[in-house]
């Protein structure tokens, strides 16, 4: 029976007879005649289905999936994510092969970068039309027999994968990271906490007494820095652009909060750290990163994170004043280091993991911000990325911008 809308044992079938022949395709054994023969209607030639994995496969506990989905697709190359990016209503909701897991997505992460991805600057030989979103978290609804050593169906899982701004997302289990339950929270980790994380553990050499100015302190990364610099017993400086912000700071323990848009962060700095500061977690760039330089002591090391505030110029950066930089850098024996999570995978299961435990345990603050003092309304659904993302670039948000996607089929899970 096939039931309008839904999955139904004949889909499923199907997809096992479409992996099948996607298998074929790999494997090549069959002649490409035959297998567009059978796509074109004709009856299956001779599809190779793991029955074992096929039966798996019809195991979906009662959980209703829909045959399409709503996802997020660039369709043209722009930093303005608006002109970029389409809402689709009838893309197909992906098969799970037999070492993946399909999860519906229930909380996404809005990104800085989101931006520069729909712009084509993480890979220059993207060509659109492609998914888009880093990070998902959601319940897995189906998955291959592989795939089920390591998890079930019911299952609240994370991940990083491109694609994540979609209804459901396919995942290989061996990428997921399964969580405890189900909260929004966790997603703040997922790439703001571990950039934190990480590059502080690898590149601040952070120790008791060293003095760190944080930049974008109140949003999505710069939280973390913040209170994982004062578990390091630091002194911390944050810079923000209101005084709600500044608030925000104090109650996460940062010593200094600095907001810009009211005072002059390098007369402040000046002023009261005359020394200059240990370290710099720099997300903002053009004019912040040449103050930020200035600022540092003797032996100081400033750790690139982004700069934020030239990615939506056409060329991703923004203007600053460079040329002075190597003679800046030497008579202050002085670093510079250029830090990129994607590049290191090596650190990154301990670094969420201890994130995680830090998290359950109230250790630290995961503030998300869901957009509830937006002009509008909440940030429910995929239609509200693009408001999400606005509200990031008008420097609106305290904490990790999260769109929660209501599900809209019924379920039993
Ligand atoms: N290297 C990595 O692997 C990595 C990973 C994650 C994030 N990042 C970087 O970290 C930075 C923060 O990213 P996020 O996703 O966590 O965002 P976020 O900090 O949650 O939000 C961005 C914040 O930056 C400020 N801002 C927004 N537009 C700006 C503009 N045009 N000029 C100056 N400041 C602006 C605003 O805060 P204010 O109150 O300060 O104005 C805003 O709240 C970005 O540079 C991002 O690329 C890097």
């Amino acid at each position: 029976m096939i039931v309008r809308g839904q999955r139904s044992v004949w889909l499923r079938s199907w997809g096992a007879w479409q992996r099948g022949l996607r298998q074929q395709q790999q494997l090549q054994l069959t002649p490409p005649g035959s297998l567009v023969r059978a796509c074109l209607g004709g009856p299956p030639t001779r599809p190779i289905v793991d029955m074992s994995y096929s039966r798996h496969f019809l195991d979906f506990q009662g959980s209703s999936i829909p045959i399409s989905m709503k996802k997020l697709v660039v369709t043209k190359l722009n930093s303005n994510f608006r002109e970029a990016v389409s809402l689709r209503h009838d893309a197909p909701v992906p098969l799970p092969g037999d070492g993946d897991l399909l999860v519906r997505n229930r909380f996404v992460g809005i990104n800085a970068s989101d931006i520069n991805y729909s712009a084509g600057r993480y890979d220059a030989l993207a060509k659109p039309p492609f998914d888009v979103g880093f990070e998902g978290i959601g319940e897995v609804v189906a998955l291959g027999l592989s795939a089920s050593e390591k998890y079930a169906v019911g299952q609240s899982v994370a991940y990083l994968k491109a694609g994540a701004f979609a209804e459901y997302t396919v995942v290989p289990a061996k990428e997921a990271i399964p969580l405890p339950s189900m909260k929004p929270e966790f997603l703040s980790l997922l790439i703001s906490g571990t950039t934190a994380y990480i590059s502080l553990k690898e590149l601040g050499e952070l120790s008791e007494g060293k003095t760190i100015l944080v930049t974008a302190a109140a949003g999505g990364t710069g939280q973390f820095a913040v209170q994982l610099s004062k578990k390091a017993k630091c002194h911390v400086i944050g810079t923000c652009s209101s005084d709600e912000k500044c608030s925000f700071l104090k109650s996460i323990g940062c010593d200094r909060p600095i907001n810009y848009k009211t005072e002059n962060v390098a007369a402040v700095l000046q002023k009261e750290y005359p020394k200059g500061v240990d370290v710099v977690y720099e997300s903002v760039g053009g004019e912040m990163f040449d103050l930020a330089i200035k600022s540092l002591a003797i032996r100081g090391r400033l750790i690139i994170i982004g700069f934020i505030s030239g990615y939506q110029t056409r060329i991703g950066l923004p203007a600053s004043h460079t040329e002075m930089l190597p003679a800046k850098l030497l008579k202050k024996s002085a670093s510079i280091r250029g830090f990129f999570l994607n590049h290191y995978y090596s650190e990154y299961q301990m670094a969420m993991k201890h994130l995680v435990e830090m998290c359950e345990m109230r250790e630290i603050v995961c503030e998300v911000d869901f957009g509830d003092l937006s002009l509008e309304s909440k940030f429910t659904g995929l239609e509200s990325v693009f408001r999400a993302i606005d509200y990031m670039y008008m420097g609106k948000n305290i904490g990790k911008i999260v769109v929660e996607l209501p599900h809209s089929v019924n379920s039993k899970l």
